[in-house]
């Protein structure tokens, strides 16, 4: 090990601006997950209007909190594990801000083009080309800020977390560009280069990457610092997150098959991304036991501890979520779940019960040593979000899978004469109370949310001289 250069001084004012953006976008997007809820119990909701209408504000609920709320969670973790575990700082401050107002105006432009319905019409990637280049162009500059810090490193090795920041990086900018490529009609219409069953091959290529690299390999890296960080343990094994680190991203790019089951995609290209979506659970629970394991010997410190709550518990839904989704991948299952609320509800169990936990979990481990303050301003209050938000989730998957499964049900039910037993409004009808329960634990999964704004705030007023932008290192 190198000693700690006493003058090494951190870029934080990058990794506090993201942390900030990170609950903004959350309030923001899940904001907009419970009035697209709402709506769909009371349809009136939609306002008439065409910039309200749930199909515009749907993809602008999924930018929202896939990349304004997880992307800055990734962009500010990643910043900061990257400097304290390199013993270095950021390759370039200049570069760094530039990610963070790119990244940020990408998102505003996201909340202008989507409600005006203009979209490329690819699910989560829906932004037309002028925005794509921007995004291309922010991406890689966030891989030269990230790898040029890991090049200037003042330690020997590069830790586990660093890996899948850098897996994330580098898979991310592939997808975005080979799925994005297309031929511009006008400044804000384009046609995809690809045709046909290719087109939606690629798409889902695209898409089950984004679950699994934007979604996934970038928050596993958050898990690597930030469990034994906040559990003040060692990881479980570090034998066993190498062997994760390659199986997960060796089986994650071969599975986004499984999305196009039953359809015009080649039968034995549905059968292996079948096949790799059962492999896939292996590597998943290796990393979901790798973290739990690391709390070994310090369970006890969940009974005072919300923010370690926070961040196991996220464990447990990832490992519900990568069980349920090796499930649905098998053709017969999805034969009942695809184009259900099952869907919806496994998006969520990864969506709420992983990423947005462990990004909590992580901020909050976060902002009093970014404005150098001891703690949070109340822990009372993180405990009360840790409750609204397990109920809330809880209350949504559940709602979503009772729906799910009656409606694939009904969907199939067939009369002795080979009619169908019910019509498709039947199932409609018969799954409002579901849409009711899901926006009444979303809005409560808000609520938590909102608190933790105020608690952020409260904290960040407390700063007081310690708060140097960049303050001298203390041992990481
Ligand atoms: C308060 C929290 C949230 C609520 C109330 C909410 C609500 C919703 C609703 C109503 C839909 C549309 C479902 C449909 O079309 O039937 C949806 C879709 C979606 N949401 Fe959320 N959401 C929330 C949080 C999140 C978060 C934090 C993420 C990601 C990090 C997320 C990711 C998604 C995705 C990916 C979809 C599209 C799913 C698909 O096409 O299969 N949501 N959400
Ligand atoms: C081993 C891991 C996983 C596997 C094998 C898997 C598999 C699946 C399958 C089979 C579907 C349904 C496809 C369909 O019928 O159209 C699906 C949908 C989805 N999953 Fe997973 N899943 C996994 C983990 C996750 C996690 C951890 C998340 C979120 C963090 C997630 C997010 C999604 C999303 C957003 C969709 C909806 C895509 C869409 O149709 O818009 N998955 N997944």
């Amino acid at each position: 090990m190198s000693t700690v250069n006493a003058n090494l001084t951190y870029n934080y004012k990058v990794v506090r601006q993201f942390a900030i953006m990170t609950v903004v976008w959350g309030i923001v997007g899940m904001a907009l997950g419970v009035l697209i809820a709402a709506q769909l119990v009371w349809p009136s909701l939609n306002l008439d209007l065409p910039f309200t209408h749930f199909g515009r504000l749907r993809p602008l609920h999924t930018n929202a909190v896939i990349f304004g709320f997880g992307g800055s969670a990734l962009f500010a973790t990643s910043y900061y594990v990257v400097q304290r575990t390199c013993q270095a700082r950021l390759f370039s401050d200049s570069l760094a801000a530039f990610t963070f107002w790119g990244w940020q105006a990408i998102i505003v432009a996201a909340a202008i083009t989507l409600p005006m319905g203009l979209t490329s019409s690819k699910e989560y990637a829906e932004l037309e080309w002028p925005i794509d280049i921007a995004i291309a162009v922010v991406w890689v500059t966030y891989a030269l800020v990230f790898f040029g810090t890991v090049t200037k490193r003042s330690t020997p090795h590069i830790y586990v977390a660093n890996w899948f920041y850098g897996a994330f990086i580098i898979t991310v900018a592939a997808l975005h560009i080979g799925n994005n490529l297309a031929l511009p009609a006008t400044a804000f219409k384009s046609y995809s280069a690809y045709a046909g069953v290719t087109d939606a091959m690629m798409q889902w290529w695209y898409g089950h990457n984004a679950v699994g690299f934007f979604l996934t390999a970038g928050f596993l890296g958050m898990m690597y610092y930030f469990v034994p960080k906040q559990a003040n343990r060692p990881v479980y094994s570090y034998r066993l997150s190498i062997v994760h680190f390659w199986a997960l991203i060796a089986t994650y790019v071969w599975a986004g098959g499984h999305h196009l089951h039953y359809s015009a995609l080649p039968d034995w290209a549905q059968t292996a991304g079948m096949v790799m979506s059962l492999i896939l659970l292996a590597p998943s629970w290796g990393g979901m036991i790798n973290g739990m394991m690391t709390l070994s010997g310090a369970w006890h410190k969940l009974r005072t501890d919300p923010i370690l709550r926070f961040l196991v518990v996220s464990l447990s839904f990832y490992g519900m979520s990568t069980f349920e989704g090796p499930m649905m991948s098998i053709k017969t299952v999805n034969a009942l779940s695809h184009n259900t609320d099952w869907t919806i509800g496994h998006v969520h169990s990864g969506a709420l019960g992983w990423v947005a936990m462990i990004s909590i979990g992580a901020i909050y481990h976060l902002v009093p040593k970014l404005w150098g303050i001891q703690a949070m301003y109340s822990t009372a209050l993180i405990n009360v979000h840790f409750w609204l938000a397990t109920v809330g989730t809880v209350l949504y998957i559940a709602a979503m899978w009772v729906n799910g499964i009656m409606q694939g049900l009904m969907w199939r039910a067939v009369n002795e004469d080979g009619t169908l037993t019910y019509s498709f409004v039947e199932a409609l009808e018969a799954s409002y109370p579901g849409y009711f329960v899901r926006f009444i634990g979303g809005a409560i999964f808000l609520t938590g949310m909102l608190i933790m704004a105020y608690n952020v705030y409260m904290t960040v007023r407390q700063k007081d001289a310690v708060a140097e932008d960049n303050a001298a290192v203390q041992a990481a």
